[in-house]
């Protein structure tokens, strides 16, 4: 058996058509989405990731600001940055990419971003809101993991559902939405992580395999049910000099040996990638959407630009 390839590039392009109609409904209405992305340093892989989200956000008619800043950017300067965007009405979400280095405390930078604009759905608030299936941003990649799951026709509900990694960027948010009743959820979790034993024996049993743990090729065939379904998250840049960039990207998932025993699997990369990007953009246009009705009966909030 082959498992289905499920092709994030093509749910993420579709995804970006619906967005791309309800930006221009807002624009006309004066209220042009915009998203800044703040990346500090230089670290290459987040330099290509913030890249594509500027490319996205100008494909989708998004207003993009992208804001790179030096490594030894203090955390007041950042502090300071946030709260420009935070009163700024051109800007309806905030995305400040992690890591950071050092000299900053991303709990402080986080909590600084005002909750509504969001979009990372990091905020206490909006993860709080999620724990409570009281609506807010949901975070991009998790998001991304559902939508992928749709796409395929996967049935959540009731399913036996292993996550392996429990990061609050992917795992712990991602948990909470497949548990939670409503779309997408209802299914069993079991969250694996570092000190977790006998995992190849809990992952043997699950319909659906999430793998976020950031160690490439640590899931192979044998760990997989026959005929599960795999959805891969890890994504590590790989040394390899007979490329020309010099590396290749590598997910957690043994790709060539886990697709003979999966009934479906994301590639990486083309997979949960560049979906999650798409959801970044779903929740930009969803703030600016939430803006515009709060200023509908006063101040407008969003002037176009
Ligand atoms: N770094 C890796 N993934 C993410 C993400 O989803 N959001 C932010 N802000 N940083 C990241």
């Amino acid at each position: 058996m082959s498992a289905r390839i499920i092709d994030g590039r093509a749910v993420a392009s579709e995804i970006r058509d619906s967005l791309a109609r309800k930006t221009a409904r807002l624009t006309a209405a004066g209220c042009r989405p915009g998203l800044a992305v703040v990346l500090v340093g230089d670290d290459p892989a987040s330099m290509s990731y913030v890249s594509a989200k500027d490319r996205d956000c100008r494909r989708t008619g998004i207003y993009s600001r992208d804001i790179r800043l030096p490594a030894d950017t203090g955390e007041s300067e950042l502090l300071e940055l946030i709260d420009d965007l935070n009163r700024d009405e051109r800007i309806h979400g905030i995305l400040v990419q992690l890591p950071l280095p050092d000299a900053a405390d991303e709990e402080r930078v986080i909590q600084r971003i005002a909750p509504g604009k969001d979009v990372d759905g990091f905020h206490p608030e909006n993860m709080g809101r999620l724990v409570l299936n009281l609506g807010g941003f949901v975070p991009c990649t998790p998001g991304a993991v559902i939508r992928l799951l749709e796409a395929d026709g996967t049935r959540i509900a009731g399913a036996d559902a292993v996550i392996v990694g429990r990061s609050r960027i992917v795992g712990a948010p991602l948990a909470n939405l497949m548990f939670r009743r409503g779309r997408g959820g209802n299914a069993t979790v079991t969250v694996a992580h570092t000190a977790t034993e006998n995992l190849a024996e809990k992952l043997r049993r699950a319909d659906i395999v999430i793998a976020a743990a950031g160690v490439p090729g640590m899931i192979k065939a044998d760990m997989i049910k026959r005929g599960a379904v795999v959805i891969d998250v890890g994504i590590s840049r790989l040394e390899d000099p007979r490329r020309p960039e010099g590396y290749r990207l590598a997910g957690d998932v043994d790709f060539e040996s886990v697709r003979e025993a999966a009934g479906a699997i994301t590639p990486v990369p083309g997979g949960v990638g560049p979906v999650t990007r798409a959801m970044l953009l779903w929740n930009t246009v969803e703030a600016a959407s939430r803006s515009l009705a709060q200023g509908a009966g006063g101040r407008t909030l969003c002037p176009a630009d």
